[in-house]
């Protein structure tokens, strides 16, 4: 079996010789930043249900509930969470020029903080807060929490730019996410437990069009030794980083 420095080498290699390359990423790339992932250890989910904080309906029926259980703690969170080397380590790929767009299924804003220019955001981004009536839309930090659930001028609740569950994924990031996957070369997965449709299905239709899987996680998951051609385990910050380290050397 190959040790982790082989597969450090194998992926810069790999990514060297790749013609276009994409990433797919999800919470675990921002752990190293001090922000919980969705599931597995000291995951969200296991202190809340999803279904009941994070669908539309429950945010329609009791929006004060799912601000106040969920979205109040990712306003503090995300308000002083700072890019880790993983995102990083993707911006120095796209720098490269290796690396062309990051897909995540974030919404942290974390690769744009880090220096990535081409990110689609999957699932929207917690950045802005949409009035329900009006539609008016308000950057995060100017936004008044000392009336939960917060308000627009107009008295409207403000939501944020997220995808809830039961919604749909932005129509251009849906069509373009599954666009590059279908014609990129090389597909790096960073930190997705890969189970949430449709984004979960990316690396197999990458896959399917012939183009390179690897996978980055801390632990195995269902792509593991299946969609992903190999995978490496670890954190992403330490990985990507030094991938993308060996990468610039490459070019250097
Ligand atoms: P998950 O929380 O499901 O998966 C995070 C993955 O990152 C897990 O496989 C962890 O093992 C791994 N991980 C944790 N720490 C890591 C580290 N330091 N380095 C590398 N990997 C690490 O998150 P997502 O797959 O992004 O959607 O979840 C997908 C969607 O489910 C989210 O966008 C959100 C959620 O419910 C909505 O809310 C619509």
């Amino acid at each position: 079996m190959a040790n982790q420095n082989d597969l450090i080498r194998r992926l810069a290699d790999d990514l060297l010789a790749s013609e276009s390359c994409v990433a797919l990423t999800g919470a675990g790339i921002s752990v190293e930043s001090g922000i919980p992932p969705f599931r597995g250890k000291g995951g969200l989910w296991e202190r809340f249900d999803p279904m009941e904080v994070a669908h539309i309906d429950s945010f329609l029926r009791d929006p004060a509930r799912v601000w106040d259980l969920l979205l109040r703690e990712m306003h503090s969170l995300l308000s002083t969470a700072r890019p880790n080397a993983a995102h990083l380590g993707l911006a120095r790929l796209e720098k490269a020029g290796i690396l062309s767009t990051v897909i995540t299924q974030n919404v942290d804003g974390l690769h744009q903080a880090a220096g990535s220019t081409d990110v689609i955001e999957f699932h929207g981004n917690f950045a802005w807060q949409r009035c329900m009536e009006c539609e008016k839309t308000y950057s995060t930090p100017e936004v008044d929490l000392s009336t939960i659930p917060p308000l627009c001028a107009c008295g409207g609740i403000l939501r944020p730019e997220c995808v809830f569950f039961g919604e749909a994924i932005p129509e251009h990031e849906l069509a373009r996410s599954f666009q590059l996957a279908a014609r990129c070369g090389l597909m790096l997965v960073v930190g997705t437990s890969a189970v949430v449709q449709p984004s979960a299905s990316l690396p197999q239709v990458a896959r399917q069009h012939g183009a390179l899987v690897v996978e980055i996680n801390r632990e195995p998951t269902h792509l593991t030794g299946s969609v992903a051609h190999y995978s490496l385990l670890g954190r992403a910050g330490d990985l990507v980083g030094a991938v993308a380290s060996l990468v610039e050397q490459g070019r250097g």
